[in-house]
């Protein structure tokens, strides 16, 4: 498997594994405001203490090591880099990821770095966060302060990660912080993130600086629930909220005029130039990958004025209860070839919530035996070979994707549902704050090694 032009990595993100979120001069994070509400997210779980990677990066930097990874992706905080949101950095959150960046260079593994992983600072938050066309600048500035601190080492920037949940779950459905329930304000934030990943992309490049920079979407795709011309209609449709208003405009293909058609209620706030600062700002396209969905034409009033109606796979589901369809993968590479003129991309997401459990196996024999704790995750193991199967299928046909992550490398806070759902391919123990690696690490790291082999 070790091919010197594929990168293999695993993910994780701030607010989900750090804690220590008193510590070190950080800020409060809309995340950290939001777990505080009753009833918003799984149990009342904060990420308070997760899984202490703040304090155990070393630990985590070895378990990859031994992985054989060749990169790791991960975001910063900005509430620590930035706890006033703009104006002074805090030197502690600073040196925190300096000793990370250096530990993971030690370990000859290469930072994948993401600005913004959903947890912006609160004090932004109370002047309207991304509804507010600040933010944009407030964003520049942050991410002058992370270039300057760490681009010397790091060895791919990302803008933001997934713009299309912040908008839709945390703005337009309330399920994520802010907590917003608001379309117009979901059509904003989508606006404003653009702009500000145009902004700093255009910063980083006329700061002389060269590392690869993009941003990581998740397309919202589905595949038409058959070849009948008005359901491959349908699916189409589906594909300019889903993924065209974040993609087009990055590679200067505006919004897509037929959404604003079908929209007269929406407003999008563009500016004069906006769209030349957004355009042609991808190195690359990142992208995360769990799932695809069905839709067909619709026929009800209502699902005429989306375009489509959703269908339901026949397809077995993860316990996120999302469909498993490891031939989206493809389809959506392909699609997204086409559609940006063949930009490299790079699966920086992809993985599989089951539920886990410890077994105490027994190794050795005779009075040499003795017991280890184990992950049997063979749902998850299969899961990941068969999507790993599809991109490598994609790329022999012809698409430029580069790379691949395993989301995520360790167990971690799943957002509203808490410390209920696990994805990582290590165990973490939320009690003893132990990590266990699970099969589909062993099987992973045999893979990278050529010991191991796709099924
Ligand atoms: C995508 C998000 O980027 C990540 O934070 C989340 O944990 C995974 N999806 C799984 O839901």
């Amino acid at each position: 498997m070790a091919d010197r032009d594929f990168l293999w990595g695993s993910a994780t993100a701030s607010f989900q594994v750090e804690g220590a979120t008193r510590e070190g001069g950080r800020s409060e994070s809309v995340w950290d405001t939001f777990c505080r509400i009753p009833g918003r997210v799984h149990a009342g779980d904060t990420g308070d203490v997760s899984t202490d990677h703040y304090h155990r990066y070393k630990e985590d930097v070895q378990l990859l090591k031994d992985l054989g990874v060749g990169a790791y992706r991960f975001s910063l905080s900005w509430p620590r880099i930035l706890p006033q949101g703009t104006g002074e950095p805090n030197a502690q959150g600073i040196a925190f990821y300096n000793s990370l960046i250096d530990e993971l260079i030690a370990a000859g593994i290469k930072p994948v770095v993401t600005l913004y992983h959903w947890d912006h600072p609160q004090v932004l938050e109370d002047q309207g966060g991304w509804q507010n066309r600040q933010m944009a600048q407030w964003f520049l500035e942050y991410a002058k302060v992370c270039f300057q601190a760490f681009d010397d080492r790091v060895a791919m920037w990302s803008t933001i990660n997934e713009p299309w949940s912040v908008a839709e779950l945390g703005y337009r459905w309330g399920m994520h912080a802010p907590g917003i329930r608001d379309e117009q304000a979901s059509v904003s934030v989508i606006h404003h993130m653009n702009l500000a990943h145009g902004l700093a992309v255009s910063e980083y490049r006329a700061q002389g600086r060269s590392k690869p920079i993009g941003i990581v979407l998740n397309p919202q795709m589905p595949r038409p629930v058959t070849q009948d011309p008005d359901d491959v209609l349908a699916a189409d449709i589906a594909a300019d909220r889903g993924i065209r208003m974040y993609l087009d405009p990055l590679i200067g293909k505006g919004y897509p005029q037929r959404w604003i058609d079908q929209h007269p209620d929406l407003t999008i706030p563009l500016e004069d130039g906006d769209l030349d600062i957004m355009a042609e700002t991808l190195d690359y396209l990142g992208v995360n990958y769990y799932s695809e969905g069905v839709v067909g034409a619709p026929r009800t009033e209502q699902e005429r004025q989306h375009g489509f109606r959703y269908c339901l796979s026949w397809h077995p589901r993860t316990l996120m209860d999302w469909p498993v369809v490891p031939e989206g993968i493809t389809r959506m590479l392909h699609w997204l070839h086409d559609h940006t003129g063949g930009i490299p991309q790079y699966i920086m997401e992809n993985g599989a919530c089951y539920d886990d459990s410890v077994s105490i196996d027994v190794v050795g024999h005779g009075a040499e035996y003795h017991k280890v704790q184990r992950v049997h995750d063979h749902q998850r193991l299969h899961y990941i070979s068969r999507h790993i199967a599809q991109v490598l299928k994609a790329r022999e046909e012809g698409v430029a994707i580069k790379g691949y992550f395993v989301w995520s490398f360790i167990d971690n806070f799943e957002w509203s549902h808490g410390y209920s759902r696990r994805f990582g391919i290590v165990y973490h123990d939320y009690k003893t704050l132990e990590r266990i690696p699970k099969d589909s690490y062993y099987w992973f790291r045999d893979l990278l090694t050529g010991y191991g082999t796709l099924d």
